[in-house]
């Protein structure tokens, strides 16, 4: 398998591939991480509980039966298990914690270990949420936002695990992406409706951050769903338990696609609803469609956004394409989207589909980042 076909990092650490196994109570440690989630790109290990109120809280859930991981010396515990994990893989550890202090101990540990801090603002049962807890912290954003700004000070990679529709989710990606965290770990759940696609759709176009895309991922279609929505990895909790063998066959069907296709998480095009990144794909922005307002959104002018795209083009292969509709690669659709003419500029060019596809990549970056409204303050 091969460690360089993803270009996956946060902060000091790299993925090797965009396949997570996600935390569950009492059930993900170091070795359900060893036994089902050998070739992942990342184990998040946990939830672990810190600090008196969170294992006063654990203790209950778990004398009515539910799985949790307690012990008094929850550091050493951490440590132990980030050092059992024997898969080469990324590791993060889940945590709870009613007070900072403890976070700012573990996000310490947890940094010299390599590894990165999972925040937990996601349990629900109400017992959590009465201790302020978990999804409680979603509720209390400015103690969320000063708790990631003070643990971040650790120097930590950071990453914030929530559940979609709770709180207003726009709101909340930018508010963990100005605290200063590095990872936004999304459950997309819609209560009675599985995995809520647009929601990634959402965090997609409110910040830049690293998203886990998380929830009812039990094949490669759910998973590519997720990716064509603008998560840069997914994670599976139960279906890795059903399926012994799933993660292992989402790292193989990923890394094939990128192969195959060379930006695995591209964007749906702009009119089918694709995110911010998409405008890569889009025409020249002169007939009456849906480009006009997404690249608005972000500062630009149509003359702009013209040429932005015109100026990434200039020496690139995407100069090419006299006969494509609007002359150049540059203004051309995702490959997944048959046309003859394109493909036979690519071909007359020698440009394979997943190089064309990479460049497309780094203009969505080039659009990106030369907006006059950066993505967490567009409208
Ligand atoms: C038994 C169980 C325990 C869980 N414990 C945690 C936890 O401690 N911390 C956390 O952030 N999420 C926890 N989760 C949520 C999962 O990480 C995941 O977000 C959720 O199950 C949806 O993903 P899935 O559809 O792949 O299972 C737990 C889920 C299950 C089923
Ligand atoms: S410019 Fe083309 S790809 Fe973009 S939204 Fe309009 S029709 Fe769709
Ligand atoms: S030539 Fe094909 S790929 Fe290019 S813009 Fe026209 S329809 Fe899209």
């Amino acid at each position: 398998m091969s460690d360089c076909l993803f270009d996956l990092h946060a902060g000091y650490v790299r993925f090797r591939n965009p396949i997570a196994l996600a935390p569950m109570a009492g059930i993900v440690d170091s070795a359900f991480a060893n036994q089902y989630a050998v070739d992942a790109g990342l184990v998040v290990l946990g939830a672990f509980n810190l600090d008196k109120g969170s294992m006063e809280v654990a203790s209950d859930l778990a004398s009515r039966g539910r799985k949790e991981f307690i012990s008094d010396e929850p550091l050493e515990l951490i440590k132990r298990e980030i050092r059992a994990v024997n898969s080469g893989t990324a590791v993060a550890v889940n945590v709870r914690s009613t007070t900072l202090e403890p976070l700012i101990e573990a996000a310490k540990l947890v940094k010299e270990e390599g590894a990165i801090l999972e925040l937990n603002a996601h349990c629900k049962q109400p017992e959590m949420l009465k201790t302020g807890l978990g999804e409680a912290l979603l509720r209390d954003f400015p103690r969320l936002s000063a708790w990631i700004t003070a643990i971040k000070k650790t120097g930590v990679v950071l990453s914030v695990k929530v559940r979609a529709n709770v709180v207003n989710d726009v709101e909340l990606a930018r508010l963990i992406d100005k605290a200063g965290a590095d990872i936004i770990h999304v459950d997309a759940m819609l209560e009675g409706f599985g995995a809520d696609l647009d929601a990634i759709s959402n965090y997609r176009d409110a910040t830049r951050l690293f998203i886990i895309g998380n929830n009812s991922v039990t094949d490669f279609d759910a998973a590519k769903d997720m990716f064509s929505r603008g998560a840069d990895m997914v994670s599976v909790a139960r279906g890795a338990m059903e399926n012994p063998n799933l993660i292992k066959e989402l790292v193989e069907c990923a890394t094939m696609y990128q192969g195959s296709i060379g930006w695995y998480n591209a964007p749906k095009h702009v009119c089918s609803e694709g995110d911010f990144r998409a405008l890569a794909f889009c025409c020249l922005p002169v007939k009456h469609c849906p480009v006009h307002g997404k690249y608005k959104k972000l500062g630009y002018t149509a003359e702009e956004f013209t040429r932005t795209k015109m100026e990434f083009a200039r020496g690139t292969m995407l100069e090419y394409g006299e006969d494509t509709c609007f002359g150049s690669l540059v203004w051309c659709c995702k490959i997944t989207k048959p046309c003859w003419i394109r493909d036979g500029v690519l071909h007359s060019i020698g440009l394979s589909d997943s190089e064309y596809m990479k460049l497309k990549e780094k203009l969505a970056k080039h659009v990106l980042d030369h907006a006059r409204i950066p993505v967490n303050e567009s409208q």
